[in-house]
């Protein structure tokens, strides 16, 4: 039996940052993740940054490679019947905007910090469990390299991602779950290919959806709105370009620079709150805790948010013996994870074509998409949500 102050499970962006910023303040912990370090950085993923991640990432230290390879964009194009629109963000934040880097790298360098520190992080744990939660001693449990460990914590963090075993170790009926699945999924690719638009391209098309975004200076990442059953098989390359470029394609000859794909795959779309975010003395952050569809580009945002609170909480909590800011922790998330429900919901309906869409619902959507372009004070909605609140 060993004992930490923080046991944390999962080793994404959520944990890794909370690992993080607890080492920054002298609190100690253990972070446990079953997958492998090579799964954990190569799994593609988002690749959006609000401004108060950017900064989170810059303050703690881990920014030296955000700097020197992110990519600011002030702005983002908005695509439909044949042109393209553009929201200038920046002008209509003062001053915010968002940074292109990948979840990947944002994973590479907390690792590299976590390493730097010294302090415990296993991946490969098998059979990762977490009891006595309600207690004031909850333990981890987990087998490693062949080896059966147990950790006492003070307290455990649930940053294990949707399918995860923290959030369903909380007693049935202490959880209110709020859900929607969407009747779609995207299609998404990368390749090898220098983007052909300096900042994202989102277009609604009689088709459905599609999406231009990047990851670097040659390498452009794609989406399609596809089936939420989409069969990877039935797309060979030649098929995805094609689609890509009838829904993307604008009047002005803009259309999407080709190259090899890397890599493609099917990711499901659904809105998910489990309130309230923490049981007894576990606490959930990420993922583990909400869902959202990637249209609004909020969900590693929003997990990064979770655990910047989170550790101040637990900061207060072992500096002053104070709960209050613990306390108050799910209710603050709750709130930025409902703004964020809110407006990707909002992006994900305006955007998309759902099946039992009549041609009422195709004009109203293009009227729509008409006010946003049309007005400063629309166009200033959708910049100051995209762009992010700042951590609070
Ligand atoms: N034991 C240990 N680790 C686990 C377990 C388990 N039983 N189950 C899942 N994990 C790990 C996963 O392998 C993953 O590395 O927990 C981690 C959760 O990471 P993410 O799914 O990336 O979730 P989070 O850190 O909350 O970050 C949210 O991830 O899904 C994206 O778009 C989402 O960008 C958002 C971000
Ligand atoms: C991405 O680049 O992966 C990306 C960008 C914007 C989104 C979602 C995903 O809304």
């Amino acid at each position: 039996m060993t004992r930490t102050q923080v046991g944390i499970v999962g080793a994404g962006p959520a944990g890794l940052m909370l690992g993080h910023l607890l080492h920054l303040r002298g609190i100690d912990s253990v972070i446990v993740e079953d997958r492998t370090k090579e799964h954990v950085i190569e799994r593609v993923r988002a690749g959006v940054l609000e401004q108060g991640s950017v900064d989170l990432m810059n303050e703690v230290g881990v920014g030296d490679r955000l700097r020197a390879e992110g990519m600011r964009h002030d702005g983002i194009f908005i695509a439909f019947e044949g042109q393209r629109h553009r929201i200038d963000m920046a002008h209509l934040t003062g001053g915010r905007a968002i940074t292109i880097y990948g979840q990947n790298e944002v994973v590479k360098d907390l690792i590299a910090a976590r390493e730097a520190s010294g302090r415990p992080l296993h991946f490969e744990a098998a059979d990762v469990r977490v009891h006595d939660l309600a207690s004031d001693q909850p333990r981890l449990t987990f087998q490693h390299a062949g080896t059966g460990y147990e950790v006492r914590c003070d307290f455990i963090a649930g940053c294990d991602g949707f399918h995860g075993i923290c959030r369903p170790s909380i007693p049935a009926g202490h959880l209110r779950i709020y859900e929607r699945e969407y009747p779609f999924a995207w299609l998404g690719i990368l390749a090898n290919a220098p983007p052909s638009s300096p900042e994202l391209v989102y277009s609604l098309h009689d088709r459905g959806f599609a999406l231009f975004s990047m990851r670097s200076h040659d390498v452009t990442r794609l989406y399609l709105q596809c089936d939420p059953d989409e069969d990877i098989a039935a797309w060979p390359d030649e098929r995805i370009w094609k689609e890509l470029r009838t829904r993307l394609a604008t009047r002005d000859g803009w259309a999407p620079v080709e190259g090899e794909i890397t890599q493609k795959g099917v990711t499901p779309m659904r809105s998910f709150v489990a309130e309230p975010m923490h049981y007894g003395r576990l606490y959930l952050a990420g993922d583990a805790a909400h869902i959202v569809p990637p249209t609004g580009a909020k969900g590693l945002n929003l997990a990064m948010a979770d655990v910047w609170r989170l550790a101040r909480a637990f900061g207060e909590f072992f500096e002053t013996g104070q709960r209050g800011p613990l306390d108050g922790y799910s209710r603050q998330g709750l709130r930025r994870t409902w703004r964020a429900q809110r407006f990707s919901w909002w992006m994900t309906s305006m955007l998309h074509h759902a099946a039992d869409e009549n041609a009422f619902d195709h004009k109203r959507q293009i009227a729509e998409l008409e006010y946003l372009v049309s007005s400063e004070a629309a166009m200033t909605s959708l910049a100051e949500n995209y762009v992010g609140v700042p951590l609070a």
